[in-house]
């Protein structure tokens, strides 16, 4: 058994690229050794070079996080590797478009093997190691989990489960165990939303959008809730976006222009959206 070392280690999974990556480079920065997994492996193995060449301790590794022996290889590899496991965050996810009607089985079954198995994979095999540290579980979920937009059926259906999942582990963890919450960003520039962007035929972000969230952000709301300051913070829904799940209208995307619009009217007296 390798002796554990003395920092804190996480594994993120999606960490090649986008919001994964921002949290992985964050938990890094905090100075936690970071195993960045990927079902894209080369992506993976990329970004940790690129993390550890600015002095972090890292490994990238290939985990389709649909796949239970993927899992099980992937943690045996950390475990290998540092000795402990503290920190999991279950960031890996696509968004498909598709409505009730328009999905069909295959969309529905790969979308809930990702975000919403995968998840669960992950928190099963790997809470033996989490439970030893008293760790940190965080999901990747979106405002959509509470807020629906019509298109994003199967989407929206795994968040949703994300939520119940998240709230599930929490509850069955107490008293001693892992927390475990859910950070819900609202819209972020990552790779993976320009290739739906360009998919609507729209080569940017629409101008005047103001109120994105950065994956760095994610990051250090990921950092906190893994810290010993955010251990009382658990089984909660912590939307980042502004605000704009409580307005009447969580969306600012694909929505009609002149709906769209009013949430980037600058406010009355600061000026600022
Ligand atoms: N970008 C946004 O606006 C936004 C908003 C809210 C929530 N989210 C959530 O954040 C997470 C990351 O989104 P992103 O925008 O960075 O996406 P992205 O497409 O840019 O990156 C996702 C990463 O996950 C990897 N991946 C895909 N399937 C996988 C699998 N089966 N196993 C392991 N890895 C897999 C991809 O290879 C990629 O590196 C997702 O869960 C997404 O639902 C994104």
């Amino acid at each position: 058994m390798t002796t554990p070392t003395d920092q804190r280690v996480a594994l993120v999974t999606g960490a090649g690229q986008g919001i994964g990556l921002g949290i992985a480079r964050a938990l890094a920065e905090a100075g936690l050794s970071v195993a960045l997994t990927d079902i894209d492996g080369e992506s993976a193995v990329r970004s940790a070079a690129e993390l550890a060449s600015a002095g972090s301790t890292t490994v990238g590794l290939t985990l389709d996080v649909a796949q239970a022996g993927d899992w099980a290889w992937a943690a045996s590899a950390v475990i290998a590797r540092w000795g402990r496991l503290d920190v999991l965050v279950n960031n890996a996810g696509i968004s498909p478009r598709g409505t009730v009607e328009s999905t069909d089985e295959a969309l529905w079954e790969r979308t809930l093997a990702i975000n919403l198995k995968g998840p669960w994979l992950g928190i099963k095999t790997c809470l033996p190691w989490l439970r030893e540290r008293r760790g940190a579980i965080i999901n990747i979920g979106s405002t959509r989990a509470t807020r629906p937009m019509p298109g994003l059926f199967p989407y929206v259906t795994s968040k949703a489960g994300l939520l119940g999942l998240t709230q599930q582990v929490a509850a069955e963890c107490l008293p001693l165990g892992p927390t475990c919450n859910m950070v819900a960003p609202g819209w972020v520039d990552t790779p993976g939303e320009r290739v739906i962007q360009a998919a609507h035929g729209r080569p940017d972000f629409p101008e005047g959008v103001q109120n994105l969230t950065t994956a760095e952000e994610v990051g250090a709301a990921v950092v906190y809730l893994a810290s010993p300051a955010g251990r009382k913070v658990n089984g909660v829904i912590l939307y980042l976006d502004s605000g704009l799940h409580v307005a009447d209208d969580a969306g600012m995307v694909y929505l009609p222009e002149e709906v769209r619009v009013r949430y980037h009217q600058p406010h009355p007296e600061t000026g600022r959206a």
